[in-house]
């Protein structure tokens, strides 16, 4: 199918939330961070956010990160309540791995492009065509499509986990077609097969943004997530030396913090979502970062605030939880990963 068609489709079945401006004076966020915690105390929840949520948000939290150290936090934690700051699919996530427990999510508007990208049904459908094939399914995904997958992964541990299996089995790998690309290059395996999904936000990240910030800023490491649309082009131009390979860099969002602390460097281009300028600055004061694409904002991510954060807290609500038949399925995958990461 063209790609034209087939972002025509997936662009039905979501609805992005506009993005609030919140423009609270600094006294009233602190009152406010303070209610979230007198919450979490009272609720013995814990609070978890990814690296794309509202500064305030994120600084109110007891740990941010990206999806794989969300996930493992979730698994670990012994709290009886799960405050999701962060999308639809990794609320869902925690609520498998911790059937137990509440999990909340502030904001169901909170969805994802990507993971709308494939239905159970599209999966199904795909599988049929090949039978002997593995399917990884990115973290990015319902659990329905979890339930249907032979392993889970996330950004980080992808390579890793396509590594995990034999050679000789055909992969099928959903729903990003830019993660698949990376993956396939990373682990050299010509039977990696890309559903064509995408990150609506991520595809906006294109090489001609990647080519003008390096133009300006010569001297900086270029540090990529996989979903982003430039990543063909830029494996393509590192392998024939138009961008320098030791310097480019495909990296989940903790990746890329991880990169930095261990880098002597000092400017970084970053192709992500803005979100993680936050604990760049918070983090590595004295280093410089220039974003990629300074549009690339995820409205999902944006729908938690503050306000919905006390609100979901005073009133338990809205809760995600998956039925115990798609959990304990989709569970086998997301264990493979953890087991592997
Ligand atoms: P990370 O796992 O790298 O945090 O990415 C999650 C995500 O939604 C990227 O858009
Ligand atoms: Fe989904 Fe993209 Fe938002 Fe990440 S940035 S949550 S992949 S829509």
């Amino acid at each position: 199918m063209a790609n034209a068609i087939v972002e025509e489709t997936f662009e039905t079945r979501y609805t992005l939330p506009p993005i609030e401006m919140i423009e609270d004076p600094p006294e009233e966020i602190r009152q406010k961070q303070k209610r979230v915690r007198e919450l979490c105390t009272e609720r013995n929840a814990i609070l978890l956010a990814h690296h794309y949520q509202r500064p305030e948000v994120q600084e109110v939290a007891d740990a941010v990160a990206d999806s794989l150290k969300l996930s493992q936090a979730a698994a670990k934690t012994k709290a009886d309540v799960i405050v999701f700051c962060g999308v639809h699919f990794m609320a869902e996530t925690a609520s498998i791995l911790c059937p137990e427990k509440t999990v909340l999510l502030p904001d169901l508007r909170a969805g994802c492009s990507l993971a709308a990208s494939i239905t159970a049904e599209d999966l199904l459908e795909w599988k049929a065509q090949f039978p002997n094939a593995v399917v990884v399914a990115y973290i990015n995904t319902s659990a329905a499509v979890k339930a249907e997958s032979d392993y889970c992964c996330t950004s980080a541990n992808a390579t890793k986990v396509v590594q995990a299996i034999p050679a000789e089995r055909p992969i099928l790998f959903l729903p990003d077609r830019f993660l698949a690309k990376v993956v396939a290059w990373q682990t050299q395996r010509s039977n990696v097969f890309g559903y064509p999904g995408y990150c609506h936000v991520h595809k906006t990240i294109q090489p001609e943004q990647v080519a003008r910030i390096l133009e300006e800023h010569p001297d900086a490491e270029l540090l990529l997530h996989p979903e982003c649309g430039c990543v063909s082009s830029c494996m393509a131009r590192a392998a024939e030396g138009g961008l320098p390979q030791e310097r480019t860099f495909f990296l989940s969002t903790e990746g890329m913090l991880r990169h930095i602390s261990e880098s002597r460097e000092r400017e970084f281009a970053v192709g992500t979502e803005l979100g993680i300028f936050h604990q760049l600055h918070k983090k590595f004061p004295d280093k410089t970062f220039y974003p990629v694409n300074p549009d690339a904002v995820c409205a999902f991510m944006k729908t938690i605030t503050l306000d919905r954060v006390i609100r979901s807290l005073e009133t338990m609500s809205p809760e995600v939880r998956v039925s115990l038949e798609t959990a304990g399925r989709a569970r086998r995958a997301i264990d493979r990963m953890l087991e592997l990461a």
